[in-house]
């Protein structure tokens, strides 16, 4: 096993230990949170899990844990999740594995929403791309308005919206993602505030590192 690949193994089972019996648990999807399923399955309790992919929920099952359709009628207790780059000021970038919208919409419906990640993941400055999911209906249109955003090709995402990926340059989050958010034809994006986070367990050098909303300015 590779060193990240045993990174992402230690940060997914500290995750794991956040799990209390009862919970409503949202789950990510990726290779970071692929060992999570086992090591919650392994702890033996009673939950209620949702995923945020058919890749997930095909993981989550097989592990044998038990998964509903996620309707958000109540809020998740916690939800935990993998992120492609992390920046100093808690920032995140998502949807590599194409499945940011409904990794969002879980991760927004959660009280608690945990990032794991191997170190490779923290960075000093989010950079391009940036995950999109558009609509079908009037793609080139909203290509032409974005600019600088290419189509990423392949299947489209479980809700029919196509991949693309923001290009341009990342150097104030949070206009970008107002302006993402406010262009017609964007489903969502894969830039993640800050204030959506509450906890960051990031594994590196063999040592796993767990960090709150509160201290989150030592990621740096
Ligand atoms: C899925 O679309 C993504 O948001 C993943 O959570 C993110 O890309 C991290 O993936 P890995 O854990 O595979 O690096």
């Amino acid at each position: 096993m590779s060193p990240i690949e045993r990174d992402k193994r230690a940060a997914a089972a500290a995750a794991a230990n956040l799990v209390e019996a009862g919970m409503r648990v949202g789950l990510g999807t990726g290779t970071t949170i692929a060992p999570l399923m086992p090591a919650l399955a392994a702890r033996g309790l009673k939950l209620r899990c949702f995923a945020s992919s058919p890749a997930t929920e095909q993981a989550a099952r097989a592990a044998g844990l038990a998964v509903e359709p996620f309707e958000g009628r109540e809020p998740l207790d916690i939800a935990i999740d993998g992120a492609d780059q992390i920046a100093p000021d808690g920032w995140l970038i998502k949807g590599g594995g194409r499945a940011h919208t409904r990794e969002k919409i879980v991760a927004a419906a959660a009280e608690r929403f945990v990032v794991i990640a191997s170190g490779d993941k923290l960075v000093e400055r989010l950079q391009p791309p940036v995950p999109l999911e558009l609509t079908a209906f009037g793609v080139q249109a909203t290509l032409r308005r974005l600019a600088t955003a290419r189509l990423r090709g392949g299947p489209v995402s479980p809700d029919g919206g196509v991949i693309a990926d923001w290009v341009g340059p990342v150097d104030d989050p949070s206009t970008l993602d107002t302006w993402l958010s406010t262009t017609p034809g964007v489903v969502e994006h894969g830039l993640f505030p800050r204030a959506l986070v509450s906890d960051l367990v990031v594994a590196r050098n063999d040592a796993v590192e767990h960090y709150s909303l509160s201290d989150r300015r030592r990621w740096i």
